[in-house]
């Protein structure tokens, strides 16, 4: 059979059990998905967070083997919890990128492998579509178009999202990623890796406008951002200060006020310019309860929704992968790879639509 009579097949006969795979960076995941019934069976993630705690960082080659070590008994797991067969699999879908190129190539050959086995396509995915995605698995769904928020450790991204693959990029970051510069000023504060939850929980203890911080871009009229500032504003201020845990508590809570500041006043105004009502947050960094509590309110004087993926599918899984690639086919779109693969460590979301 011809590869275009191949790709004909499969989108006039969609696979309905779809496994995702997600290796991108510290995370391994899984998940099974009824494409037919448009319903999440199950899903598994396995965090290396413990793992590389001790390095400060994710070691990349670490990852890898961790993702070797992990894939098999997670898949195996996952669908003897679901009461599935292996051979009921239609499809594997898989991240292809961006991310670490071990731990993508991890993730890639065992989708490609299982799919060659069984005699199905493997799917591969940009992994930021499935996180701008992912809050179509949750109860309160958005409806199409939307904005959406992507922030995460290697990405803060406002884009425009009309359908599936339907991506305009309204404005992202000129240097580090808001998730970067948590990660990087809790370094600066002596706290471990990851950075962003435990900033957080320290800033519950700091007393807010003791220490002002810049707001990086946050008058400059446009959708982009710039954080690497900041960080250094952080480090400037902790040079030759007593460390005690209260000032350590202060620096905490004035850089998290300046970051959600900064990404609230960007989103409003990406809402306003667009003229949509919907604004989807995506990627870790969408975790952190006064970035939530300040857009609710913003939204709410400003006439928007905001809408998250449940905090569980916020952070890298297997699931929004599955998700993306039974969108992808049910919408008729390209699907990468059906024979032979590569991974796209670089890859832009706008230009993967
Ligand atoms: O989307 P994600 O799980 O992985 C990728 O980068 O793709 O995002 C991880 C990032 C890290 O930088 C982490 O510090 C940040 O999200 N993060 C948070 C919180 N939870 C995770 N940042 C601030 N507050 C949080 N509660
Ligand atoms: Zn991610």
């Amino acid at each position: 059979m011809s590869r275009n009579s191949e790709r004909a097949k499969l989108y006039q006969n969609p696979p309905v059990l779809i496994l995702g795979i997600e290796t991108s960076c510290d995370e391994t995941g899984v998940a099974l998905y009824d494409a037919a019934a448009g319903r999440l069976l199950g899903h598994v993630v396995h965090s290396q967070v413990e793992m590389h705690q001790a390095y400060g960082g994710v070691v990349p080659e670490l990852a890898s083997r961790d993702h070797v070590r992990r894939l098999v008994p997670l898949a195996r797991g996952l669908l003897a919890r679901t009461g599935r067969e292996v051979a009921e699999l239609g499809a594997i879908a898989y991240t292809q990128g961006p991310g670490l190129v071990g731990a993508l190539l991890v993730g890639a050959s065992f989708a490609h492998a299982l799919a060659a086995a069984l005699g199905v396509p493997a799917i591969g995915i940009h992994h930021l579509e499935g996180h701008l995605l992912s809050p179509l698995l949750s109860s309160r769904r958005p409806v199409f178009p939307f904005v959406a928020l992507l922030v995460s450790g290697g990405h803060t991204q406002l884009m425009r999202v009309a359908g599936v693959g339907r991506y305009e990029l309204l404005g992202e970051t000129q240097d580090d990623a808001a998730g970067e510069a948590f990660d990087k000023t809790a370094t600066l504060l002596g706290l471990g890796y990851p950075g962003g939850p435990a900033l957080s929980k320290l800033a519950e203890h700091g007393h807010a406008g003791r220490h002002r911080l810049p707001r990086p871009m946050i008058a400059s009229g446009d959708l982009e951002f710039s954080f690497s500032g900041l960080k250094t504003a952080v480090l400037l201020l902790v040079k030759g200060a007593d460390p005690n845990e209260q000032f350590r508590a202060d620096v905490a809570r004035a850089f998290q006020d300046a970051i959600v500041e900064v990404l609230v006043a960007k989103c409003a105004l990406a809402m306003e310019r667009t003229g949509l009502t919907q604004l989807v947050v995506a990627g870790g960094v969408g975790a952190n309860r006064p970035l939530r509590a300040a857009l609710d309110a913003r939204g709410k004087s400003q006439g928007f929704d905001v809408i998250y993926p449940e905090p569980e599918l916020c952070t890298d899984n297997g699931a929004m992968i599955a998700l993306a690639a039974a969108l992808r086919l049910q919408a008729g779109l390209a699907v990468g790879n059906a024979h032979g693969f590569t991974v796209r460590p670089r890859w832009d979301l706008a230009a993967a639509g």
